[in-house]
C-alpha cells in the first residue's frame, strides 16, 4: 500500500481564494494585527508568512514588532489598544513570548471575540462544552485535512500524540466532537506503540523528528504530521514519512500539509471574529 498524500497546500490555496472573494464583497476590510516580541527566527518566519497571506487576501494588516526586552505592562497596553481599535477584528500574539512576560496573562487580556488564535480560556472553555466560537487554527486545519479524505470520523479510534494547548488538547476535543474514540498520548505514556498501532486516525504533534516509525502505525491509518523540525537545514515532520507512507492510507507531508492550513484557518478565524461583533 502507498498512502494518498493529503495536499494541505492545495486545500489551503483553495480556502484562501474563497476568503479573498468573500473579502472583496465586504464593505469593511477584515483587520488582523500581529504582535511579535523579540527575534525568534521561527516566529519571525511564521509572522512573515501570515502577514503576507493576510495582505494577499485583502485584509488590513498591522504587524507590531517589539524588542526582546519589552516589559509586560507595555505589551498589555498594546493588547488593550488593539482591543479598542475598531479597524482590528482579530489579533495574534505570536508565541513563545520572552521569559519576563506571563503568557497566560497576555492571552487572557485579548478580548475573546478578537482572539483569532482561539487561545483565550473563554474560547477554549466554550470549545470544551461544544460551543465552538473561535477554534485554534492548527487543530481546525487538521480536522479539515482529515475530513478532506472523505473518511467518516465517527466511531474511529483516534490517537493524538502530544498534549499541547495549541494542538494536542484542542484536536482531541474536536475529534471527540466528531464521535471518534480518542486517546491522548504524551512524553510519559508507557508503551506508546500499543496505542499508535491501533489508531485509525493518528495525529502527531510532539516536535521530535521522525519519532513515529512505520512499525508503530496501523495498516490503512490516516496519519497527520504536525511536526516542523529543522534537521540539517531541512524541514522534517514528527513522522518517518518515507516509510510510514507505505503503511498508511492517507498521510500529510511536511512541508505542505498542516502548516499551510494553519494560515488559511487563521484568516477564516478573523472573518469569524468580524461576524461576532456584528
Ligand atoms: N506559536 C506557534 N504556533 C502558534 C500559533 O498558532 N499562534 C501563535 N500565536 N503562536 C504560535
Amino acid at each position: 500500500m502507498t498512502a494518498k498524500i493529503i495536499d494541505g497546500k492545495k486545500l489551503a490555496e483553495k480556502i484562501r481564494k474563497e476568503i479573498k472573494e468573500k473579502v472583496k464583497k465586504l464593505d469593511v476590510k477584515p483587520g488582523l494585527a500581529f504582535v511579535l516580541v523579540g527575534n525568534n527566527p521561527a516566529s519571525q518566519l511564521y509572522v512573515g508568512n501570515k502577514d503576507k497571506a493576510g495582505k494577499e487576501a485583502g485584509f488590513y494588516i498591522e504587524t507590531h514588532h517589539l524588542p526582546e526586552n519589552t516589559d509586560q505592562l507595555k505589551l498589555l497596553n498594546l493588547v488593550d489598544k488593539l482591543n479598542q481599535d475598531r479597524k482590528i477584528h482579530g489579533m495574534i500574539i505570536q508565541l513563545p513570548l520572552p521569559k519576563q512576560i506571563d503568557e497566560k496573562l497576555i492571552i487572557e487580556a485579548i478580548l475573546p471575540h478578537k482572539d483569532a488564535d482561539g487561545f483565550n480560556p473563554i474560547n477554549v472553555g466554550n470549545m470544551l462544552i461544544g460551543n465552538n466560537l473561535i477554534i485554534p487554527a492548527t487543530p481546525k486545519g487538521i480536522m479539515k485535512l482529515i475530513e478532506s479524505t472523505g473518511v467518516n470520523i465517527e466511531g474511529k479510534y483516534a490517537v493524538v500524540v502530544g498534549r499541547s494547548n495549541i494542538v494536542g488538547k484542542p484536536v482531541s476535543i474536536l475529534l471527540q466532537q466528531k464521535n471518534a474514540t480518542v486517546t491522548m498520548c504524551h512524553s510519559r505514556t508507557k508503551h506508546l506503540v500499543q496505542y499508535t498501532k491501533q489508531a485509525d486516525i493518528l495525529v502527531v504533534a510532539v516536535g521530535k523528528a521522525k519519532v513515529i516509525k512505520a512499525d508503530m502505525v496501523k495498516k490503512g491509518a490516516i496519519v497527520v504530521d504536525v511536526g516542523t523540525n529543522k534537521v540539517n537545514g531541512r524541514l522534517v515532520g514528527d513522522v518517518d514519512f518515507d516509510n510510514v507512507k507505505k503503511v498508511a492510507s492517507y498521510i500529510t507531508p511536511v512541508p505542505g500539509g498542516v502548516g499551510p492550513m494553519t494560515i488559511a484557518m487563521l484568516l477564516e478565524n478573523t472573518l469569524e471574529c468580524m461576524d461576532l461583533i456584528r
